[in-house]
């Protein structure tokens, strides 16, 4: 199976083309009911299609779900949360036993009337013409995550090798989604532990401690930033978002930044404060150096 990345590059599916959908999102949400409305009446018109919406619980809660899987076309985000919807709403007409050329129908039908709105609405005919493209883009996309379902099952039916593979990939899948939420619980255990360390220091001033209170609040404070980074960073990472390395040299820094911190005001042996000293200088370099290149690299 393909990245949703690859699947983008493939399809040149750029950051203009997100701009342009999203730009579009109010014209297609004024109109949202009536294209599903089409697709609705033609599927409930053609004999073959209607007899899978006869109860009118899965009719009405599927209605519902076409009009989510439209509105999102145009929400500007397409990223790996998105596909996994996709990928979803594949396996559950594989699962139905829809044939992919009733799905090819369907997209074409929501094509032809996106079509006529973008016709009506621009006046221009460049502008016209590029709203159309990323629009064809992205349903071609949608087509191809959502049919590709359809080869998988018949792979996986034909071929004991594949079967491994999928049941590895899932298992895979699944223990990481285990260790992400591991690694949220105990990123959430730590920062409590830190406030903890903050709510001691403060204790320390009101004693009378203020010098060495207020520089181990401080220290503590740092860690606490640190802390709000690392879950920032994990929940982009689970949005599918990229992780930028220089959260973890952030941490370095900082850590040692706190220790420099704590051992001045223990006028503990001066000849380690040297090294940290450097440490801190050589950590401030690299980590400066990582963010200029990843703000570079961000669009
Ligand atoms: C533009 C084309 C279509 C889109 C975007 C679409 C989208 C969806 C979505 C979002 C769901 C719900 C998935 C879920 O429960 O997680 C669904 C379910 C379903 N769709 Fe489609 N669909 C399309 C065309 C069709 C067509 C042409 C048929 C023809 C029979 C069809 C039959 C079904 C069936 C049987 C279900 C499952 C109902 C159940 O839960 O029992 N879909 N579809």
């Amino acid at each position: 199976m393909r990245t949703f990345k690859e699947i983008k590059t493939h399809y040149h599916f750029t950051a203009e083309d997100e701009r342009r959908l999203r730009d579009l999102k109010p014209l297609m949400a004024e109109n949202a009911s009536q294209v599903m409305g089409d697709l609705h009446s033609w599927i409930m018109a053609t004999p073959e299609t209607a007899r899978y919406f006869t109860d009118e619980k899965i009719r009405d809660r599927v209605t519902q779900m076409r009009e989510v899987w439209f509105q999102d076309l145009f929400s500007g985000n397409y990223d790996n949360r998105y596909y996994e919807r996709l990928i979803r709403v594949g396996q559950k007409h594989v699962k139905t036993g829809v044939e992919p050329h009733w799905l090819n129908r369907g997209i074409n039908l929501v094509r032809s009337r996106c079509l006529e709105i973008l016709n009506l609405h621009f006046d221009d005919g460049g502008e016209r013409l590029a709203h159309l493209l990323s629009l064809e883009k992205l349903l071609d996309i949608n087509l191809d995550v959502i049919t590709s379902s359809f080869i998988e099952e018949e792979i996986r039916t034909y071929s004991p090798a594949y079967r491994v593979k999928s049941a590895l990939l899932i298992f895979s899948e699944r223990f990481s989604q285990a260790m992400n939420l591991v690694l949220v619980l105990a990123l959430i255990g730590l920062t409590l532990g830190v406030v903890g360390l903050f709510v001691r220091d403060v204790i320390e001033i009101f004693r009378g401690h203020y010098a060495e209170g207020l520089i181990t609040a401080l220290g503590s404070l740092l860690i606490l930033w640190v802390m709000i980074e690392l879950m920032s960073t994990e929940i982009s990472h689970l949005k599918g978002g990229k992780i930028g390395i220089s959260v973890f040299i952030g941490v370095a820094l900082v850590t040692t930044i706190r220790d420099v911190l704590i051992k001045t005001l223990k006028h503990e042996n001066p000849e380690t404060l040297y090294y940290l000293e450097a440490l801190i200088l050589i950590l401030g370099v690299i980590f400066w150096l990582v963010r200029k290149t990843e703000d570079r690299k961000e669009p």
